[in-house]
């Protein structure tokens, strides 16, 4: 599989599987690591799948995916031989859409919703025994191109409500996190409380981001809710300075009893910009200390400031995947990190034209675990080996069952799960700490 095109995938189509997924997905993932041109020959199936080694800690690692792209008809018919989907099902413990959950994708209307792509997801995730992240409820971008010319002052607080109200309640109890606000810090705006000057602040008022969360909490009581924001990685001034109006922004909304679990860092980061220094520590640290859980939610490593050719690019982008999940995932409250994608084939920063993400040299970037051909790249190795060198255990907080009395979204718990693709056996279980670990998460 030397071409791979979005067309490609989308036209693909399956007939019935005659065979296991989990053959199917060996013999794939055997082949994807022998053809393997840069790193060294590592196994990446099975017990050796980032899935599988996150699992056995007690983490979750997960990417952002197009559901389109996914072959659910096939996983329900009891095994997908495609390989994108394979490569999600096998790999990940947590998803979420790319775009799919955003208002312009929900809303084609002011007054009608179209759940079907977020809808699959769900699915796709319920069948392969992932958690699902919501992204998001509520940012300045990605708004549908009839909330300009309809959304007010008088009316973009009912908008707001009756959207999280609609979205958070059809996924109640199926979500692991919501990203309730997107990205409503910017101190270039420069307002006193450091919030973005977004359609939201300005139609909404700046309590906007507590009318998310109070909705939020009240349609879905069981999602961790999350605010997210990215360039707060850094401890250049103008992130430093972001990443303090962010830390004032959730201890303004926890000293007003806002209900809010976590905070998503996004770790957009740049092959050869600075690497994350302490600041970026003690912001988790504080987090921490205020009970508030920390998720690496869309990291990948921009290569536009590094030479073309794989093996530096490679060798640029696992640098930084090592170093930084190697600090983050060490502190008690980071036990999530999700990739923006699985695949170079498809990751915004091959799409876009702007010049922050094209290569002068025309090159594709090699940004993720795996290539434009599905082989693992350097970066595979180095985000593993940070799984493989975290403390944890079974940080993650127990599951909190729906009312039928299952997980309908989590299954993230390496047991058994029928039609999955994945060898979390039982028996592949750390054992069980002696005394619970300490902390509230
Ligand atoms: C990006 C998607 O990857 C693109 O396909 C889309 O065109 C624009 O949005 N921060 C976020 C994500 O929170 O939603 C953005 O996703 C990337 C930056």
């Amino acid at each position: 599989m030397r071409e791979i095109s979005t067309s490609m995938w989308t036209r693909r189509r399956f007939g019935k599987a005659a065979l296991a997924m989990s053959g199917v997905l060996a013999s794939q993932l055997r082949r994807t690591a022998a053809q393997a041109p840069v790193d060294a020959r590592v196994g990446v199936s099975g017990p050796d799948s980032l899935r599988a080694h996150a699992a056995l800690r007690g983490m979750m690692y997960g990417a952002a995916v197009i559901p389109a792209l996914l072959d659910v008809e096939g996983v329900a018919a009891g095994g997908s031989k495609d390989p994108y989907t394979l490569l999600v099902s096998s790999q990940t413990n947590i998803l979420v859409a790319e775009n799919a959950m955003k208002w312009a994708a929900l809303r084609p209307s002011a007054d009608s919703f179209d759940f079907a792509e977020a809808d699959r997801l769900m699915r796709f995730a319920a069948l392969s025994g992932q958690r699902v992240r919501g992204h998001n409820l509520c940012w300045h971008e990605a708004l549908p191109a009839w909330f300009k010319a309809t959304a007010t002052t008088a009316n973009a607080r009912t908008l707001l409500t009756e959207h999280i109200q609609k979205v958070a309640g059809r996924y109640r109890n199926q979500i692991h996190s919501w990203d309730v606000v997107n990205e409503a810090v910017n101190p270039k705006d420069g307002r006193p409380d450091g919030l973005r000057a977004s359609p939201w602040l300005e139609l909404a008022g700046p309590d906007y981001i507590e009318l998310a969360f109070k909705t939020a909490a009240a349609a879905d009581p069981t999602a961790k809710l999350t605010y997210n924001d990215y360039d707060i990685e850094l401890d250049t001034p103008e992130q430093s300075e972001k990443r303090g109006q962010v830390m004032l922004l959730i201890r303004r909304l926890k000293a007003r009893n806002v209900p809010i679990q976590a905070v998503g860092v996004q770790s957009h980061l740049k092959a050869d910009g600075p690497m994350p220094g302490t600041g970026l520590l003690q912001f988790i640290r504080d987090m921490a200390k205020i009970g508030i859980e920390v998720f690496i939610t869309e990291m990948d490593v921009n290569t536009v400031g590094v030479g073309g050719a794989p093996e530096l690019q490679d060798a640029a982008v696992a640098n930084v995947y090592r170093d930084y999940l190697g600090k983050v995932l060490g502190e008690p409250n980071v036990s999530i990190a999700l990739t923006w994608g699985i695949t170079s084939a498809h990751t915004w920063l091959n799409e876009s034209k702007e010049p922050w993400a094209k290569r002068s040299d025309g090159l594709r970037q090699r940004t993720l675990p795996f290539d434009d051909d599905m082989n693992a790249t350097r970066a595979f190795r180095a985000i593993r080996d940070a799984i493989d060198a975290t403390k944890h255990v079974t940080p993650v907080a127990p599951l909190v069952l729906g009312p039928a009395g299952r997980d309908p979204g989590g299954l993230y718990k390496p047991f058994p799960v029928q039609g999955s693709p994945t060898n979390e056996s039982p028996a592949s279980q750390p054992p069980k700490p002696a005394t619970p670990p300490a902390g509230p998460f």
